[in-house]
């Protein structure tokens, strides 16, 4: 029996008698089989993911075969146990409200069992952040391996993938461009293999933004989840958990100022999903560090969009990968990072891009011929969110950016439901699109609704985008003018909650600024008719409800951020 308290000697369940928890348990974990000389091995555990409600997960047991044999080969034993996962679509009213219970479940799973590191294998958007924050809370050695993406296969010469050309073509079916059969067609051609969806969509970003952050293994974000490389990687990510042990770097040695700032670099660069702002402000928030927003708009205005995907260009994961992947952009932004923040490879990330590597120009661009000269987000604030909204400029029509409109309001998703394609609907082309009750607190938790669907009427007459604004977000595949995560969010009784139909609005992306043009005696007016909606008053929703928080502060729990104390490697 190994004298240190690594493997089954850690975490001893509490029977007043330490010798004997020890005893019992090895006589138990007797029963699985395993050899006396495997018993004494540190543990690697594998937190794993695969559920028959996440197809993105479908190569999990794969990877987490891999995973274990890497450990096993470095001198570990692996363990991998459950935790809850999260299938965007499966998930009801949204994946965003279980993504902190998620990442309780990770934190204590992995600080409650007896591992002396872990591998956190996810890839479906809200599977990555909240194995990031529940690890970066339990601040054990881990290692993120994402599911990698899928890949878009030709269907009658054109090449679909989730899920950008999902909404393409849902968009053509409402505007009458696509028949039943046809939509029918392509529901059965645009997911065709195991992964996440296959552009730079929440999921992508979320791959993307881990490696920069220094979790992941270098260049392992967007190798395509149906590829050797993949395994390959899952392999590896095992042997380097053990190599972590008693050594770190813990999350909290990765997980700094820094390399936040790295992380935003990355996620301006690569045109990333809005959500990325939420899960990596709620992330960095898990370490005591605060994201601003007035710091994005500073970054977002020097770094350069370099990537060609969808949903705002025209490539794929896959071709991002091909393309010389995070290695090659990382080397493009080499000038913009923070070279001394530590990795989970035990090496700095400037350690890793000294030198230049393959790079394919249609896919990554270089930094004197940028896909876009300025960064993919930007925060807005005013009198409509006084805490913020964000808006995803590389995916938004520039012709909608500097503008006043008349709203249109729907008080809740129901109400937009019932009426976005009412014909007798009074709304035109310039009006501006408002959906209330949509964010974090109110009972919808937040969902990805803020891509409100252009009313049918216009739709048929062809108009492809209007300013739209919301307390919600949208999903890192969609695209057009949407001002999203306005805060404090309506159900919160924030300015949102007090727009009528008719109010005029101010949209300048040039001066960061969502305004409502309605004087403060009229406000005020409005504000002592408003009631908040009632609580849930049991379970997990009455948890979520009494204590999410805003959109700027990653609508984590208030209870779950910062940190309580230094951790035992
Ligand atoms: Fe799972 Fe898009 S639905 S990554």
């Amino acid at each position: 029996m190994a004298d240190d308290d690594h493997g089954y000697r850690r975490n001893l369940t509490n029977y007043g008698d330490q010798r004997f928890a020890l005893y019992l348990r090895r006589s138990f974990v007797q029963s699985t089989g395993l050899s006396r000389e495997l018993m004494e091995r540190p543990i690697v555990g594998i937190a794993r993911t695969d559920s028959g409600f996440n197809n993105c997960h479908r190569g999990v047991p794969e990877l987490v075969e891999a995973v274990k044999r890497g450990v096993l080969a470095a001198g570990g034993l692996p363990l991998d146990f459950p935790t809850i996962s999260l299938g965007e679509v499966f998930l009801s009213p949204t994946s965003l409200m279980f993504r902190n219970l998620m990442a309780m479940d990770t934190e204590e799973m992995i600080g409650g069992q007896p591992m002396d590191a872990v591998v956190l294998v996810g890839g479906c958007d809200k599977t990555v952040p909240a194995q990031l924050m529940g690890a970066a809370s339990a601040d054990m050695p881990a290692i993120q391996l994402v599911t990698g993406p899928m890949l878009a296969l030709s269907f009658r010469g054109e090449r679909l993938g989730a899920c950008t050309d999902c909404r393409r073509f849902w968009a053509k079916y409402r505007a009458g461009e696509v028949d039943d059969e046809g939509i029918d067609t392509i529901e059965g051609n645009l997911a065709t293999t195991a992964g996440t969806c296959a552009v730079m969509g929440t999921a992508s970003t979320r791959a993307c933004i881990a490696e920069a952050l220094g979790m992941s293994l270098p260049n392992t974000a967007a190798i395509p989840a149906v590829h050797a490389d993949r395994i390959r990687a899952a392999e590896a990510s095992g042997r380097r958990a053990v190599a972590m042990i008693g050594k770190g770097p813990r999350p909290s040695e990765i997980i700094t100022p820094r390399s936040v700032e790295n992380a935003l670099r990355v996620l301006l660069a690569i045109g990333g999903s809005t959500n990325a702002i939420i899960h990596l402000t709620a992330i960095a928030g898990r370490r005591g560090i605060d994201i601003s927003l007035h710091r994005l708009n500073e970054m977002s205005d020097e770094t350069p969009v370099l990537v060609d995907l969808k949903p705002t260009g025209a490539y794929y994961m896959a071709d991002f990968h091909a393309a010389g992947g995070m290695d090659a952009l990382l080397w493009e932004l080499r000038d913009l990072l923070h070279h001394d923040c530590m990795t989970v490879t035990g090496e700095t990330i400037g350690a890793r891009i000294r030198e230049p590597v393959f790079v394919d120009r249609a896919v990554i661009r270089s930094r004197d011929q940028p896909f876009d000269p300025v960064g993919g987000l930007v925060a807005l604030f005013g009198s409509l969110a006084p805490d913020g909204a964000i808006l995803k400029r590389s995916a938004a029509d520039s012709r909608l950016f500097e503008r006043e409109g008349r709203a249109v309001v729907f008080d809740s998703l129901e109400d937009l439901a019932a009426r976005i394609d009412d014909p007798a609907l009074d709304v035109t082309a310039d009006d501006f699109l408002v959906l209330q009750n949509a964010g974090p607190v109110s009972p919808s938790g937040m969902p990805e609704a803020g891509y409100l669907p252009i009313p049918k009427k216009l739709a048929q007459a062809g108009v492809k985008d209007m300013v739209r604004i919301s307390d919600a977000r949208m999903s890192g595949t969609a695209y057009g003018t949407v001002v999203l995560h306005v805060s404090p969010d309506a159900a919160s009784a924030g300015p949102l909650a007090l727009v009528r139909n008719g109010d005029r609005l101010r949209l300048s992306v040039a001066q960061r600024r969502i305004d409502l043009l309605v004087d403060t005696a009229e406000l005020d007016r409005r504000r002592a008719g408003w009631r908040p909606h009632p609580k849930p008053t049991r379970g997990y929703r009455h948890l979520y409800a009494n204590h999410v928080l805003q959109a700027q502060h990653g609508c984590d729990f208030d209870f779950l951020r910062g940190v309580d104390g230094p951790k035992a490697v």
